[in-house]
């Protein structure tokens, strides 16, 4: 059996590999799976929306809904039939459509055979319902002993359903829920659990922003498939994790937009509105168009900008959103835009298509003055705490680490004050996407510099680079309780590289 290339590397040969164009895929810490079908044709299936999830009842302070999660069997490559896990049988699942202040009560049914555990990404959410990874949901009829699973002990264990509550008590943004199980997230957000959970408001909705048929959600994820059309995923026969070889990620050959393989969308010569979300396990973007057409971005993980900005390209790292607009009346009717990857190579080198079919009469606008969101200024005398993003050591931890510990959920490295704002710095040696829940954090310093041209706005996932330093301000307010600081590359992530703390 051949070694692994990247077994052999200490932590300071990985980073030196990433981005120097030798590395097969550049820019990313993460290894090619290959399918073992011919890929699709490009450019052939209409891209799907997910439908939006409507509620089962609602009073005055919160609607209600009911997913089940379950096996469905879904053609996503044409021809072949995928056995996906999905909330509500789809990949991705509904999307939520909520106001921001309403509560959301979302029961969830588990019929699938894994246990789950739901987290709103993006979500200020008392500890109870933020998916506290081994606060599982057992499927329905399944005995088990607690104690026994796994031998770990300290999580709410409920069995067939159980109820999530959102209060939304946010401004609003694009969020997304997604499967959070201990060492398992990775391969059961492969499979489908994964959806966009949107938060509206006031203030948004007073802006001219292209709506309705032009505001259109884009989740990106990569998969690979095998020989009957099922998911490739390298996990480890026995136990949690994947294979030595894919450590550092997973990255598939085959891109899906909103569950389509490599899409197309028919559009008006007029403004769109795009909700980006890379919802792929460990694939990293730099996103860019056809032709004349720029990304004007409104909007970042946790809601509006101030004001918009220009991009030629986008970078977007695992776990990511980026709301931006795209005015297609730059185009000649007729013209085909395709959006692509330029940290990809053949294949993964193109994401979809857009095709400009009609002039249109188009009343939408992006206001130089978006929002009242503004840069919190740093503060003097404040908490500051370092987070170690790093490869496990040799013969210690098969894995990865924050702060030289593997996830332990007994262990709380941080005890947070509520209410007051800390620096926290997160400093790498790979490409680590680093997410925090509960609270959303301004970037104030990257590499010792100002921030990026992609740090903009109220983040909750950051994109930290090989051998860098991000310092961010956060902020944590109301809910008391545990939750998590993690790198949202996801085989990262269930290869122990999480930590807990607690705000008080
Ligand atoms: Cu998107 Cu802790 O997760
Ligand atoms: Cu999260
Ligand atoms: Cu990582």
């Amino acid at each position: 059996m051949k070694l692994s290339r990247r077994g052999f590397l200490g932590v300071a040969g990985a980073a030196t590999l990433a981005g120097c164009g030798l590395d097969p895929s550049p820019g990313q810490t993460a290894e090619l799976l290959t399918s073992a079908v011919p890929l699709p044709a490009a450019f052939k299936v209409p891209l799907p929306i997910p439908p939006v999830k409507r509620p089962v009842r609602s009073d005055a302070q919160a609607d209600y809904y009911r997913v089940v999660q379950r096996k469905a069997s879904l053609e996503i490559l044409p021809g072949l039939r995928t056995e996906v896990l999905g909330y509500d049988g789809l990949l991705p699942g509904p999307t939520f459509d909520v106001r921001s202040g309403r509560t959301s009560v979302v029961e969830q049914v588990n019929q699938l055979d894994v246990p789950t555990v739901v987290h709103l990404h993006g979500g200020h959410t008392p500890a109870s319902s933020d998916g506290w990874p081994l606060d599982l949901l057992m499927p329905n009829g399944e005995h088990h002993d607690h104690a026994g699973h796994h031998g770990m002990t300290g999580g709410d264990v409920k069995t067939g359903s159980r109820s999530y509550t959102f209060p939304n008590t946010q401004r609003a943004a694009t969020l997304w829920y997604h499967d959070h199980r201990m060492d398992y997230t990775a391969p059961q957000v492969y499979r489908g659990l994964f959806g966009l959970h949107l938060i509206r408001d006031a203030e948004e909705d007073a802006l001219p922003l292209p709506a309705g048929d032009r505001e259109v959600p884009l989740v990106l994820a990569d998969r690979s498939f095998n020989e009957d059309g099922s998911f490739r995923y390298p996990a480890l026969k026995e136990g949690p994790g994947v294979e030595s070889r894919y450590m550092e990620g997973v990255i598939g050959d085959v891109q899906l937009v909103n569950g389509a393989p490599w899409p197309v969308l028919e559009v008006d010569a007029a403004r769109y509105r795009f909700r980006i979300l890379n919802a792929a396990n460990a694939r990293r973007y730099e996103l860019a168009l056809d032709g004349p057409g720029r990304f004007v971005q409104i909007g970042s993980d946790g809601g509006l900008l101030d004001s918009p900005m220009t991009h030629e390209t986008l970078v977007i790292a695992p776990a990511e959103r980026f709301d931006v607009v795209v005015d297609f009346s730059q185009y000649a009717v007729g013209t085909a835009v395709t959006l692509k990857n330029k940290l990809g190579t053949g294949r993964a080198a193109e994401v979809m298509r857009f095709v400009v079919a009609h002039k249109a009469v188009d009343d939408s606008n992006v206001p130089a003055k978006l929002s009242s969101y503004a840069p919190i200024p740093e503060p003097g005398g404040l908490v500051r705490r370092k987070w170690r993003f790093r490869r496990g050591s040799a013969g210690e931890h098969r894995g990865w680490t924050i702060n030289g510990k593997p996830f332990d959920p007994e262990v709380m490295q941080a005890t947070v004050k509520l209410d007051q704002y800390e620096l926290w710095s997160f400093v790498t040696d790979v490409h680590h996407p680093v997410h925090v829940h509960l609270a959303p954090f301004q970037v104030v310093r990257r590499g010792g510099g100002p921030p990026g041209p992609y740090d903009a706005g109220w983040k909750d996932t950051v994109d930290v680079r090989p051998a860098e330093v991000v310092d961010v301000l956060v902020r944590f307010t109301a809910h008391q309780g545990k939750y998590l600081i993690h790198c949202h590359n996801l085989e990262h992530e269930d290869m122990a590289m999480m930590a807990a703390f607690s705000t008080v």
